[in-house]
């Protein structure tokens, strides 16, 4: 290889990134979603299903990502598109890429309004909005706010601003510092909540309403929610990591940085039921399938009664936003890198243009919890549902089948064995198998077992 590197810049070293992934990795999607769908879906039974995904598809197609992205030095869908070349390929293949960018789109608009609220809230713990709140006051507060939608739309622009702000400076310049200092400190927080939730909440039906397997909760929809929260969690399905990839030194081991990922994503994830969960329990007024608002219901209470909850609480959020801007960004990087590669454009540019359409389609996620929370746009599904439902369950699994199967049937050999690293042998053995045939039957499956099931009620 000539020139082992991107046009767009490189990670400054290994370390930087497994932060700048984790980055990715880790956000709304660990401290918001996971709690209030694992709510919403029963507990254990889905959270099986969940663990179960991220190990036998996760980590193959975050693999395949980090591969093909380094393999190819560019933006997804030209990334795709040199290597269906090399390969010989047919030429839908870069398609992959196009459904990544429109994912990207669509969930970022949601995401960020998600985010915005957690902007609000830095605000409402630091006044001391909650100091001895309730499950009541808090559930009150908390949809008294949503009732908004000015107020609602003010911090989505605040996030869609301090989201483009950071792209635009690009990739090491803007990202390497946002994670290296505050995912650690969002680490010790999370920990701290645990500590709480152990010493005040109701921790041992928390922790057996997350861990006990009882199958007899876990609905058909459920398990597709725990497979498509699998790639959403992890950033998988839309290019994402495969972007990032693109900026991975030569020398950096794939399988062992993904695994590291993975790992940490999970356990941040699990540390975030283990906190809310007892809260929910200990807590009148509170129920674990509340939805949406189970993270901004639950947290204020817990730290409206600690000393200093106030001050604590407030950094609480910092944090969370900061986790959701680390992530947002990536949600971005395949679009912004392939009109960087296209038209010559100019980050900043580029960056306000993507940043502006993510804003304007987040209006009818803000408006699906107020003024139009009553239209459907198909079956039940607010606008909010109905993006979700189409990014994270359709677009995301979909796009790692095809990642997976991309990596696995039509990527020549030696590319990924040498990108890997790997000879013949037994962990040969073990990738092959899982990105063949593990991975996207895993996908077929739940996919199949789902349509099925439905059609059946
Ligand atoms: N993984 C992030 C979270 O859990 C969200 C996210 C960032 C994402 N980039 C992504 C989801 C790419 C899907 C695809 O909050």
């Amino acid at each position: 290889m000539p020139d082992d590197v991107s046009k767009h810049g490189m990670w400054s070293s290994r370390l930087l990134f497994v932060l700048a992934a984790a980055g990715s990795a880790v956000g709304l999607g660990n401290l918001w979603k996971f709690p209030y769908i694992t709510g919403e879906n029963g507990g254990g039974a889905f959270v099986v299903v969940y663990l179960v995904c991220i190990a036998l598809i996760g980590i193959p197609v975050m693999m395949a990502e980090v591969m093909l992205g380094r393999a190819g030095r560019q933006s997804p869908i030209n990334t795709i598109r040199a290597l269906t070349e090399r390969a010989g390929g047919d030429a839908w293949w870069p398609l992959i890429g196009w459904m990544g960018v429109v994912a990207g789109f669509l969930i970022l608009s949601f995401y960020a309004v998600i985010a915005g609220w957690a902007i609000f809230y830095i605000f409402r713990l630091a006044r001391g909005e909650f100091d001895g709140t309730d499950g009541s006051g808090a559930n009150d507060a908390f949809n008294n706010f949503l009732a908004e939608p000015l107020e609602v739309t003010l911090w989505h622009t605040v996030f869609i601003a301090a989201t483009v702000f950071i792209v635009a400076r690009g990739v090491v310049g803007g990202l390497e510092v946002a994670v290296r200092w505050l995912m650690p400190v969002l680490f010790v927080l999370l920990i701290l909540l645990v500590g709480y939730a152990a010493i005040y909440g109701d921790f041992a039906q928390g922790f057996s309403f997350l861990f006990s397997f009882d199958a007899d909760k876990l609905s058909v929809g459920g398990v597709l929610t725990a497979m498509g929260h699998a790639f959403f969690t992890l950033s998988l399905g839309m290019g994402a990591i495969m972007a990032y990839g693109a900026y991975v030194p030569a020398n950096t081991s794939i399988g062992t940085t993904a695994v590291t990922i993975a790992v940490l994503d999970t356990v941040v994830a699990l540390a975030a039921g283990l906190a809310i969960f007892p809260i929910v329990f200990a807590t009148p007024g509170l129920e674990p399938g509340t939805g949406p608002g189970l993270l901004f219901v639950t947290v204020p209470v817990a730290f409206g009664s600690l000393p200093l909850g106030a001050i604590v609480g407030a950094v609480f959020f910092i944090l969370v936003s900061f986790a959701a801007v680390t992530s947002a960004i990536s949600l971005t990087e395949p679009a912004i890198a392939f009109l960087v590669e296209e038209y010559n454009a100019k980050r900043p540019r580029v960056a306000i243009t993507i940043g502006a359409a993510c804003w304007l389609l987040g209006i009818g996620s803000v408006l699906s919890f107020n003024v139009w929370a009553d239209v459907h746009i198909v079956g039940e599904l607010t606008f909010f549902d109905f993006v979700d439902y189409v990014s994270g369950k359709i677009l995301l699994p979909l796009g790692g089948l095809l990642i997976a199967l991309f990596a696995g049937w039509v990527l020549p050999r030696a590319i990924a064995k040498e990108q890997l690293g790997l000879e013949q042998g037994w962990k040969w053995q073990v990738w092959t198998i899982g990105i063949r045939f593990v991975a996207p039957i895993g996908v077929v499956i739940v996919f199949a077992y789902t349509i099925y099931e439905s059609a059946m009620a």
